[in-house]
Parts: structure tokens; C-alpha cells; sequence
């Protein structure tokens, strides 16, 4: 692809659910049947350049579905993780998160500690995954970690600038996304990268995640080579 490629995306995986009731299936057979959309998407980056690939996988709020949901979520990641550790070390893939991780079970935060340990030395793809994250509470940790600063007179308030605060989010050292993906038809951002979307193109699609094939990957692409950036200037 000649034209310019978007270093980092940003997707959220919209429509499982419905995709799943459409078919008469339960609810987790649409989570499942989303793995392979991720797969997918994750080749689409590798084959266009994409550098970073940043995926809202289950959001702060995403704890209030029921158990049932909740947990064979949590066992989709461990299975994810287990099954993919290998190709991601052999494909130079980097695996990173972002969210509240310790608020997960700890089996996945060890699985998600291990993943990255062994993929810490990749630098082809960067797959972030978000896990109950909110970017309000990145926000708001990110306040309370410069309070604290300013209290112990290490942060000076002529020091807060907006590098500063992105410094102190968990995206700290990412570019911030070039291209923003939602599936499933909703225009809404739903309380994730609000910081870091500030200038980020959206592409929004009606296909539910299950649904979301390479082709779709590379249309969105196509999409953001339409655009004129211009971050507010002319
Ligand atoms: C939104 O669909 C999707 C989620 C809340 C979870 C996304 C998870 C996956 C794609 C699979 C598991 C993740 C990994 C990393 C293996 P929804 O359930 O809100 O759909 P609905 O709006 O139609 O109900």
C-alpha cells in the first residue's frame, strides 16, 4: 500500500451480542466467533504496517454483565493467550495492556504478565490490549499520581503540560491512535483512549465484530487515506 498507513489503530469491538442472538446462540459463541475477527485484524496489521493495534476488549463497565458472561470472557482471554504465545513471539508481535489489570482474576494477570515477558523484545506489532479499562479511571489515576507528585515537590504546577499528563497515562510512550475503528453502527466512543482520541480519524462500520472480515480492515484503511488531517489548523 503506497499510500500512507495509519501507525496505530484503535478498534472497538462492537456487536458480538447481537451477532450471536440474530443465530439462536448464546451470547459467548459472539465472543468467541470475535477471536477470530481479532486474528484477523491483528494479520491485516502485520501484512499492511501497522505498528500498533490497540484493541477495547473488556471495558471498567463490562464488570456489571452477568457472572455467567463475565467469566467465560476471562476464560476466552486465558485461552487467547495460551494459544497465540508462540506465534506472537515468532511473529515479532508485542503484547502490552492497558486498564485496571489488577482487578482481574489473577490467573490472567499471570498469563498476561508471561505473554508479555516473552514478547517484550518484539517490535513489529505492538497488541494492546485494554482490559477493565475506562478512560475516565486512566484519568483519574493519572490526576492522583500528579497530586501525589505535587505534594512531595517533584511536580511543580508550571510542570503539568499535556506531555506531562500523557506521560502519566497507561499509554505513555504509544503514538496516540491515527485511526479509530467501531463496529455495529454506534457513534459513541463509550469511555475509551478520551485523552488520546483527541485527534484520532473514527471510521464506523454497521458489520457486528464477528462479521468484521481483512477486507473491512483494509476498507477502514482506505477510509483514513481520504482524509485531510489538519489537528485544527488549516
Ligand atoms: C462487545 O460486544 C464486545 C465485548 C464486550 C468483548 C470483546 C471481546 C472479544 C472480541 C473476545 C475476547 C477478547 C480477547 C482478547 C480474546 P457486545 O457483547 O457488547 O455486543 P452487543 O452490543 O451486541 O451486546
Amino acid at each position: 500500500m503506497s499510500a500512507v498507513v495509519p501507525k496505530h489503530v484503535a478498534i472497538i469491538m462492537d456487536g458480538n451480542g447481537r451477532w450471536a442472538q440474530q443465530r439462536g446462540l448464546p451470547r459467548i459463541a459472539g465472543h468467541e466467533a470475535g477471536s477470530k475477527s481479532i486474528e484477523r485484524c491483528v494479520q491485516a496489521c502485520l501484512d499492511t504496517g501497522v505498528q500498533y493495534l490497540t484493541l477495547y476488549a473488556f471495558s471498567s463497565e463490562n464488570w456489571k454483565r452477568p457472572a455467567l458472561e463475565v467469566n467465560a470472557l476471562m476464560l476466552l482471554l486465558e485461552n487467547f493467550l495460551n494459544q497465540k504465545r508462540d506465534e506472537m513471539v515468532r511473529e515479532g508481535i508485542r503484547l502490552h495492556h492497558i486498564g485496571r489489570i489488577q482487578e482481574l482474576p489473577s490467573v490472567c494477570q499471570r498469563k498476561l504478565r508471561e505473554v508479555m515477558d516473552a514478547t517484550a523484545a518484539n517490535t513489529k506489532l505492538h497488541f494492546v490490549l485494554a482490559l477493565s479499562y475506562s478512560g475516565r479511571a486512566e484519568i483519574v489515576d493519572a490526576v492522583k499520581s500528579l497530586v501525589r507528585d505535587t505534594a512531595a515537590g517533584t511536580v511543580s504546577e508550571a510542570d503539568i503540560t499535556p506531555e506531562l499528563i500523557g506521560s502519566r497515562l497507561n499509554t505513555a510512550g504509544m503514538p496516540e491512535p491515527d485511526l479509530l475503528i467501531r463496529t455495529s453502527g454506534e457513534m459513541r466512543i463509550s469511555n475509551f483512549l478520551l485523552w488520546q482520541l483527541s485527534y484520532t480519524e473514527i471510521h464506523v462500520t454497521k458489520k457486528f465484530w464477528p462479521e468484521f472480515e481483512k477486507a473491512d480492515f483494509l476498507a477502514a484503511l482506505e477510509d483514513f487515506q481520504s482524509r485531510s488531517r489538519r489537528y485544527g489548523g488549516v
